[in-house]
């Protein structure tokens, strides 16, 4: 298959170069967007075969369900019964739309391939001007999981896209570079509170604020055991994995970078902030991913490190410990996943 790519400045464009993908969309194939998190394919989420050829084209396991993307907040009530839950009110009419998403009870309209057979369905209405476009003129609810191959790294630009999916699907939108860089937040609305599955740009701080118990689930932080019961499917796949090990490492400044320096020439790939620099020395293997207390940069940036790894033969990757307030929760989730939870202290 030819997979075309069409070009939209976010800032500026006319909606009819949208025509052809939203045309597309509603002939049941896949179309890859940008949203303000990373890129997203998509598929008529009303239209079960369309939602299948998701999961070919990304060989993504059966027993993981899609979110669905509407145009507006209010469109959501068409899919769930948001009714059920006082708390939808208060997080959309704050966050939505935005980099967030809602799993709650799901309408029938919503068919069992897009929620995996579960009786819930993840809703996220995205701020990109461009997915919200596409999302209108294509008139359907869009079920859109990262463009992503299974196990790579979630793309953040449509390069990444290319990579991992030209010739498997038919269209790319080029909307340039997501603004966050890491996935949206996922949240369950339970009795007992909101529970965070996924941390992303809406953090945990900004969740309290709504005056709701937040409750971060056990697998943002730690490794989920095979026989465990997880929250949230995705929450059990080693979403990515390096070509080579990856390990986190925690001590002050002075250890971490003595430590990288020596593991630098030993020929190991090393992930640091932006200031570290100076001290361990530029290398082809030596990546940057944002400055030490720029958690907004690092988000944007730490996609794209990783997958420059993988182009790279490494015997070994060490990777600095990041913050875990505010939107480092998510950078430090993402990277915890990338090193399988192993965190060393020098
Ligand atoms: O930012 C994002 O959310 C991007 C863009 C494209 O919108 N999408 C994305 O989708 O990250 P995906 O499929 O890569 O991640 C969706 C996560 C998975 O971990 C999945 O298991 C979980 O949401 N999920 C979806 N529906 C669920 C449900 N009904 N119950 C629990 N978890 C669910
Ligand atoms: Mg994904």
């Amino acid at each position: 298959m030819k997979t075309k790519i069409i070009q939209v400045d976010p800032a500026s464009f006319e909606e009819e170069v949208l025509a052809e993908p939203a045309e597309l969309i509603r002939n049941g194939k896949l179309v890859a967007f940008p949203t303000e998190t990373v890129y997203g394919l998509g598929a008529n989420a009303l239209d079960p075969s369309a939602c299948d050829r998701i999961f070919d084209a990304k060989g993504r396991p059966h027993d993981n369900p899609l979110i669905v993307h509407v145009y507006r907040p209010d469109d959501c009530r068409d899919f769930a019964y948001c009714e059920e839950y006082p708390v939808f009110e208060k997080i959309a009419s704050r966050f939505m739309p935005g980099p967030i998403t809602v799993i709650m009870r799901k309408k029938s309209l919503i068919p069992d391939t897009v929620t995996v057979g579960l009786d819930t369905v993840a809703l996220r209405c995205p701020v990109h001007p461009v997915a919200r476009a596409l999302i209108r003129l294509s008139g359907v609810p869009i079920a859109a999981p990262s463009a992503n191959r299974s196990g790579r790294p979630s793309p953040t630009s449509a390069q990444h896209v290319w990579e991992d999916m030209n010739g498997r699907i038919p269209c790319i939108i080029d909307g340039g570079n997501c603004s966050v860089g890491v996935e949206s937040t996922v949240v369950a609305l339970k009795e007992d509170g909101i529970h965070l599955l996924r941390p992303g740009a809406v953090t945990p701080e900004m969740l309290e604020e709504l005056g709701e118990r937040v409750i971060l689930s056990k697998a943002v932080l730690s490794a989920v055991t095979p026989d465990q019961k997880v929250e949230s499917p995705g929450m059990k796949y080693r979403h990515y994995a390096p070509k080579a090990p990856c390990t986190m490492v925690e001590g002050t400044d002075e250890d971490v970078l003595s430590f990288f320096a020596k593991k630098k020439k030993e020929g190991c790939g090393i992930l640091c902030f932006e200031e570290d620099l100076a001290s361990i020395g530029k290398s082809d293997f030596v990546l940057t991913f944002g400055k030490k207390n720029d958690k907004e940069g690092q988000a944007y940036a730490l996609f794209d490190a990783l997958r420059r790894f993988d182009r790279l033969e490494l015997p070994h990757i060490y990777a600095r410990k990041t913050d875990e307030t505010s939107i480092g929760l998510a950078v430090t989730n993402r990277l915890l996943r990338a090193c399988a939870f192993d965190v060393i202290r020098v």
